[in-house]
């Protein structure tokens, strides 16, 4: 009975040694995995049988191109196709960055089985649907009309600086809503501001602020508040001024490497593109739209600006872009378009050659835009639907004025010309369409 009893308790001194054993391995298991991924680092397991782990913390699309051929697939015809880390609709007010939700989905791809894939270019030069959808638009249209019609002859209480050099305001509304004024020392840049605005809009760009304009009457409830204001400011009554929406939290954004002088470009090759994280592939899908809208309306007060400074500043690619903003959640913004269309068509002779330069530097094109390119080229139509949509949405578009006869041929033509620029980028890339990485 002894001899049972001393067994018995040998067991159980055993499994209680046991399951301490055990449970301490765990604990101490979880303390040396959190240990090292870090709280930013995301390693995940590849759920698919036999995978070998896959690094996400890495964060670029090469990393999960070294995922194992058996998962990696080829659809359809011609593109870069990888690894989903995202399904990502519009997600318009979201204040998070692109990279942060491309961890939590990655998560979430991860608990799916991951087997989504998503292609970077279709048809050899333009951005693949599956990461257009990954595009919030930035001011939609529907957003636009509503800003626009709120705006529109709102009583100003406020002019204060904030909004660039002094002869542009900061202006609060009775609301406390907040808008740029952008008084022109001359009507071109009203006019170019407003247009350019307007060209976007045909383009379906929405990277612009929305825009009303506005006349300073100083018997208006509009701008009566602040006419001594307007006065001091040297503002001349009547003037046609512009207001666009002001958007917080903007900060200054550089030139990505492939776009800045001496680079190769933007290209449509697995080898580069592949080197990107989601959020910037979105960033520099902006980019694209934005060196079409800056070649079509010769704005030299961005990029090309920058171009030109190089023969004195060595490293001004590497500064802030003018006119450039970022919001917090990624959406490039284009402000100050003034030097579009009337004053950059002026100064043509001066520019043209860095302005042909940049276009040149980007093969690859978001479809929509590559799409109304191709109508405005093929119907000739530029000045005739330009005047109807500015004619139909602003009212003081007779105050204003339009382009004239000549500077519509030269738009026209310009179409014509980045419509040359996509056909030849097909032309040589679509072949490589079916490159598999
Ligand atoms: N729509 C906007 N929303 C928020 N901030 C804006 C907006 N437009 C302009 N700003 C602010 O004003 C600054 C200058 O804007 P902008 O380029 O339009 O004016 P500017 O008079 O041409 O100034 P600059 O000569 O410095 O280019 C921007 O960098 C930004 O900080
Ligand atoms: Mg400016």
């Amino acid at each position: 009975m002894r001899a049972v009893s001393a067994n018995l308790l040998a067991w159980l001194l055993f499994c209680t040694c046991a399951c301490v054993f055990y449970v301490w391995n765990r604990l101490e298991g979880s303390r040396l995995d959190r240990f090292t991924r870090g709280p930013q680092s995301l390693r995940r397991e590849s759920r698919h049988a036999g995978g070998p782990p896959l690094d996400l913390s890495v964060q670029t699309f090469r990393a999960l191109l070294t995922v194992p051929s058996a998962q990696r697939l080829r659809l359809g015809d011609g593109g870069l196709y990888v690894r989903n880390l995202t399904d990502v609709k519009e997600q318009t007010g979201t204040s998070g960055s692109r990279d942060d939700r491309i961890n939590v989905d990655a998560e979430e791809s991860a608990q799916r089985g991951g087997s989504d894939l998503v292609s970077l270019v279709e048809e050899g030069i333009f951005w693949s649907g599956r990461l257009e959808e990954q595009l919030p638009v930035s001011f939609s249209e529907g957003h636009a009309r509503a800003w626009r019609e709120r705006a529109r002859g709102q009583r100003v209480v406020k002019l204060e600086p904030g909004c660039g050099r002094v002869s542009n305001q900061l202006a609060t509304f009775w609301d406390g809503t907040k808008v740029c004024v952008r008084y022109g020392i001359n009507a071109e840049q009203v006019q170019g501001e407003t247009l350019t605005y307007y060209l976007a809009g045909l383009l379906g760009i929405t990277n612009v602020p929305p825009l009303v304009l506005s006349q300073l009457n100083p018997d208006s409830e509009q701008w009566g508040d602040v006419r001594r204001h307007a006065a001091r400011l040297q503002w001349s009554d009547w003037a046609v001024v512009s207001l666009t929406e002001w958007v917080a939290n903007l900060t200054a954004v550089v030139t990505p490497e492939p776009l800045r002088q001496n680079s190769e470009g933007l290209r449509p090759l697995p080898g580069e593109l592949g080197n990107y994280t989601t959020g910037e592939l979105l960033e520099l899908m902006q980019w694209t739209d934005l060196i079409l809208l800056d070649y079509l309306s010769a704005n030299f007060d961005r990029l090309v600006s920058n171009m030109f400074s190089l023969q004195w500043d060595a490293r001004v690619m590497e500064r802030e872009t003018n006119n450039l903003l970022r919001t917090p959640r990624g959406d490039l913004v284009f402000v100050d378009n003034e030097a579009g269309l009337v004053h950059g068509f002026r100064v043509l002779d001066m520019w043209e050659k860095y302005h042909g330069a940049v276009l040149g530097s980007v093969c690859v094109f978001r479809r929509r835009t590559a799409q109304r390119v191709l109508e405005l080229h093929r119907r000739r139509d530029t000045r005739t639907r330009l005047l109807e949509l500015y004619g139909d949405s602003e009212p003081l578009s007779p105050e204003l004025g339009f382009l004239s006869d000549e500077h519509a041929r030269v738009l026209q033509t310009r179409i014509d010309r980045v419509h040359r620029h996509i056909s030849h980028c097909k032309g040589k890339y679509q072949q490589l369409g079916s490159v598999t990485v």
